[in-house]
């Protein structure tokens, strides 16, 4: 914690070397950590190349950086609490050097099973200790551990683990997430008889619901049983500082889902400076992030983030309105939770549930109030302020991506100041410019464009895993030498950001990132279904719902049918990506080379009629008519 940021004129020093003198900067900051042996080259390569690398031929393992490096001071401070489901049950407590223990006990367990260095591990699990106690023993033995989200269906998951080539599975016998039990063992099971994913060899299933699962026969495995055998004693495999730590799946307007790689050291040193900066905790703080380690705010800020910094991480299994509404704050009050982050779908969810919810407790103990996942509205960040804050808590509006690795634009609690609605500044190491469509810079302020990165940064995905065309062509082609986040944003006077949302065909539902193409051949497998054509529409909690509309083959009744498409979309993706609205249409607004005009289905969505603009140009512009009297 030697070069945290403590004032804005720090901040303003420190933005200007990051930029001016790039490597000195961020090689003061890599040395603060462990290494086996020290970079070669703090950076080398660049983005027009597609061939980044950072502290180049270093070497380490981050989980000597999370784990063993506390041990002498920190040994005996709570690294995990864990919150369960049901709020009768007790919480689980664990300090460094216990968390040290069951991650060297799990890494030796999955060597029993065969997984060396290099192999990839897919975690398929709800939020259990032992799913972040999996993510660290893989880093362990170097193993690339790759989580999907325990709400993905079968064939989402079968896809996953087919692609990334996974040898080992870690899944749960079933979890509990409010009133309900996701049977995870059965839908692994399911996915494991899909002919695609021949690659795994073992199934580590560690019981936490107690419901009867089938165990193939040579296949499964309890983990209650290995671990008891398993020795504590597990030395870290050295890694460098660019081999892969982890893929994780995300969304992108084309195609099916990609596979976001990133790497050992820069990744490490990116995800605990940003944690450091962006929270400003001390010693005796709690912190708790309520996302899921499914997605990456689970994976940089839940797991990495904290631990890299010796901080007390907090994990809930939950949902924020099981039992009741009150259920986040109660967890605040009685662990006095003083960093608190979550994303603005909650924030609208429970704001939606009135004032009394929070107001039953006692939330003094909060210092800091984050938000996360997609652009918070002013009426939420007012909320979160004054009823949840009660003023006193500086807001973090953090703006960052799967691909990131690590938050990118953001203000610093206490130190840099926040405003409604704003991300505000970028972190140090970060060039972000607004680009029009011709890929012209957007200079002065205020200004509004596409946002890119101009320069690589510490945490940024090296690749997507297994086509590095794809990942050259999806971030560093649309305009050359930068870095295309997919989202628009604004400048103010004062040059603080504001994002304004996705500008691609990627859909932010509850937090979600959802490819409206994914949802599209979803959809398609219904054997009634000719053509669909998915948007987002504004959504009070969800931020955007998802509308499809459909052209179908015969006339049936539309409700079952509504209902056997949304069955379709969860069969083939999950729940979360069911979509809100569906419209049964004659036809589809296409321009006359065929090519279906969003832009109009998204202006019907929201309702927005006046301004449809240019409707001439369409092949046949009686069909807006016809979806305007249909719309739902
Ligand atoms: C959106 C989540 C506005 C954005 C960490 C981005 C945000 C996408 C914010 C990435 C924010 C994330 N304000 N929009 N503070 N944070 N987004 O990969 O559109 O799940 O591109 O990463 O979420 O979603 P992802």
């Amino acid at each position: 914690m030697e070069w945290t940021i403590k004032s804005l004129d720090q901040y303003n020093t420190d933005y200007q070397r990051s930029l001016n003198d790039t490597e000195n900067y961020w090689a003061q900051i890599a040395k603060t950590f462990t290494w086996h042996k020290e970079w070669d080259s703090v950076l080398s390569g660049d983005l027009s190349n597609a061939d980044v690398q950072w502290f180049k031929n270093g070497q380490l393992n981050i989980t000597e950086n999370c784990l063993d490096r506390h041990l002498k001071d920190k040994g005996d401070k709570v690294a995990l609490l864990y919150v369960g489901n049901d709020p009768l049950e007790k919480e689980v407590r664990y300090t460094y050097k216990e968390l040290h223990e069951a991650v060297c006990k799990s890494a030796n367990m999955l060597k029993s099973l065969g997984v060396t260095k290099g192999d990839r591990v897919c975690l398929y699990m709800s939020m259990v200790p032992e799913l972040l106690i999996s993510v660290l023993a893989c880093a362990r033995i170097g193993a690339i551990h790759s989580v999907v989200f325990g709400g993905f269906s079968s064939s989402a998951l079968a896809s996953r683990i087919e692609d990334a080539d996974c040898k080992l599975l870690i899944t749960n016998d079933a979890g509990f997430r409010g009133n309900k039990i996701i049977e995870l063992k059965e839908i692994a099971d399911e996915a494991l008889t899909l002919d695609q994913c021949q690659c795994i060899e073992k199934v580590l299933v560690h019981k936490r619901v107690g419901n009867e699962v089938q165990m193939k026969e040579g296949r499964d495995v309890w983990w209650h049983d290995l671990y008891e055998k398993s020795s504590s004693d597990c030395p870290a495999e050295v890694m460098d500082s660019e081999d892969p730590l982890f893929i994780l799946y995300t969304s992108g307007s084309t195609g099916k889902p990609k596979g976001v790689k990133h790497t050992c050291g820069g990744y490490m040193v990116w995800a605990s400076y940003t944690f450091e900066n962006v929270f400003q905790m001390k010693d005796e703080d709690v912190y708790w992030c309520s996302a899921d380690i499914g997605w990456i705010t689970g994976h940089s800020y839940i797991t990495y983030g904290p631990l890299l910094n010796g901080a007390t991480t907090t994990m809930f299994e939950g949902v924020p309105t099981w039992p009741d509404a009150g259920r986040f704050w109660e967890i605040i009050e009685k662990y006095k939770i003083s960093h608190f982050y979550t994303a603005p779908t909650a924030i609208r969810a429970l704001m939606g549930k009135g004032d009394e919810w929070v107001n039953k407790y006692d939330l003094s103990s909060l210092k800091v109030l984050g938000s996360v996942g997609e652009p918070i509205n002013e009426e939420a960040w007012e909320w979160y302020n004054e009823v949840v804050g009660k003023k006193n808590c500086p807001i973090v509006d953090t703006w960052w991506q799967t691909e990131t690795g690590g938050i990118m634009i953001t203000s610093f609690a206490g130190v840099t100041e926040g405003k409604p609605c704003f991300a505000t500044r970028p972190m140090p190491g970060i060039e972000p410019v607004l680009l029009d469509e011709n890929g012209k810079e957007v200079t002065g302020n205020p200004a509004e464009g596409n946002l890119c990165v101009k320069k690589p940064w510490p945490g940024m995905l090296r690749s997507v895993w297994g086509d590095h065309e794809r990942f050259k062509q999806t971030y560093l082609s649309a305009y050359p030498g930068h870095y295309f986040t997919g989202d628009g944003a604004k400048r103010d006077e004062e040059g603080l950001y504001r994002i304004t949302g996705r500008v691609d065909d990627v859909l932010n539902v509850s937090g979600h990132r959802i490819g409206t193409a994914e949802v599209e051949d979803a959809i398609d497998e219904h054997p009634e279904v000719i053509e669909t054509a998915v948007v987002g529409y504004p959504h009070d909690v969800k931020g955007q719902g998802i509308y499809a509309f459909l052209i179908v083959r015969s006339e049936q009744n539309e409700d079952d049918l509504r209902e056997e498409i949304r069955a379709e979309v969860t069969k083939h993706i999950g729940p979360i990506a069911k979509p809100d609205k569906i419209q049964i249409v004659q036809g589809l607004p296409k321009t006359r080379s065929g090519k279906i005009m969003r832009r109009i289905l998204r202006k019907l969505a929201a309702g927005e009629f006046n301004s449809l603009g240019d409707t001439s140009t369409l092949l046949d512009p009686s069909v807006v008519e016809e979806i305007k009297k249909g719309l739902r």
